[in-house]
């Protein structure tokens, strides 16, 4: 059986990916783990074709962001995701998981990259401003290792950002490429995703970290609105961090109007007086208080003006590699 599936693999034309070599190129590897799952003794005999095949699909992945085959490869990398197996000497989850993102998601990947980029200004702005607000956040209990880790929070907080809406990729047609408005259950089906998102990032050590982002990053301030409401940020040391994303989450989705058929693409005034009007109820108003900052109004006006449209003719643009920068 397996050679079967390692002669398929070999016969496949990794630079072409149209839907018979997508599938060529996918399905063994994708075949292989789901065998694997079903019998996990079969785990050993598989590893050198996993691995083989791990790195390959990673590869093809990776190199179809620039081909316009997000169709195509749709069908195959949200299973490819949910059945991922960790191996020794693999490809972590987080980098699959990112190029997948990138491949298959355009416009989902320039949001995450937005609210990223958003949630880092707010979070520098708040250091400046309010730096005890950061007591605790991944476990800093003295304001000197606040100012210590400031790095660690910006990169854990950046990744929170990529990976906030994993569970989107479970769902790729309706959020993103329907021209008209959504249906009710639609609607019912995106209010899953931080709950799916947080089971898919839970499941790896790669992404663990940044699960809890997924889940929260819905939730109102007051818990009172937003979703999944079972939760509560009560007792949770990094829930400024996850408000964070809140503000920048909203900020971007509601000034964004590409390839988001739900989203009225307003302007920065506008989307700053929701935000002063939300303060208390949707958004954590110690953080809305920092948009009285001019430095920082105009910082986050230029990312959702100038920066996010270059980031879009980059993502979109030929020849552009998706490769994800560092913070
Ligand atoms: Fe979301
Ligand atoms: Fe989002």
């Amino acid at each position: 059986m397996l050679d079967t599936y390692v002669n398929w693999l070999n016969g496949a034309d990794p630079t072409q990916y149209d839907w018979m070599n997508v599938e060529n190129n996918l399905l063994p590897v994708l075949y292989t783990f789901w065998l694997c799952e079903a019998r996990p003794e079969w785990t050993d005999t598989c590893r050198s074709f996993l691995l083989e095949g791990q790195c390959k699909s990673f590869e093809y992945i990776k190199n179809s962001c620039d081909k316009g085959a997000y169709e195509c490869m749709q069908r195959f990398t949200s299973y490819i995701m949910n059945s991922y197996i960790k191996l020794d000497g693999g490809i972590p989850f987080r980098h699959y998981y990112e190029n997948i993102l990138a491949a298959t998601q355009p416009t989902l990947y320039v949001h995450c990259h937005m609210v990223t980029k958003i949630s880092l200004a707010i979070l520098d702005e708040l250091y400046r401003q309010n730096p005890d607000l950061l007591l605790y956040v991944n476990g800093c209990e003295t304001m000197e290792g606040v100012h210590a880790s400031i790095d660690k929070t910006r990169e854990f907080l950046f990744y929170c950002g990529m990976f906030h809406d994993a569970g989107k990729l479970y769902f790729l047609d309706t959020i993103n490429l329907f021209a008209r408005s959504l249906f009710n259950e639609e609607f019912d089906l995106i209010r899953l995703h931080p709950q799916m998102g947080y089971e898919l990032l839970n499941k790896w050590d790669s992404t663990r970290p940044y699960a809890e982002a997924a889940l929260y990053h819905h939730l109102w301030y007051d818990e009172k609105s937003g979703y999944p409401r079972e939760y509560t940020y009560k007792g949770n040391d990094n829930a400024i961090l996850y408000q964070i994303l809140t503000c920048a989450d909203c900020l971007n989705a509601a000034t964004d109007s590409v390839g988001r058929a739900y989203s009225s693409g307003k302007n920065f005034a506008d989307m700053l007086a929701d935000l002063r009007c939300n303060a208390g109820r949707m958004f954590n108003p110690d953080l809305v208080q920092l948009f009285d900052s001019e430095q920082l109004q105009q910082q986050i006006e230029t990312l959702i003006t100038v920066d996010r449209e270059q980031l879009y003719r980059e993502v979109f643009g030929k020849n552009v590699s998706l490769v994800l920068q560092s913070v």
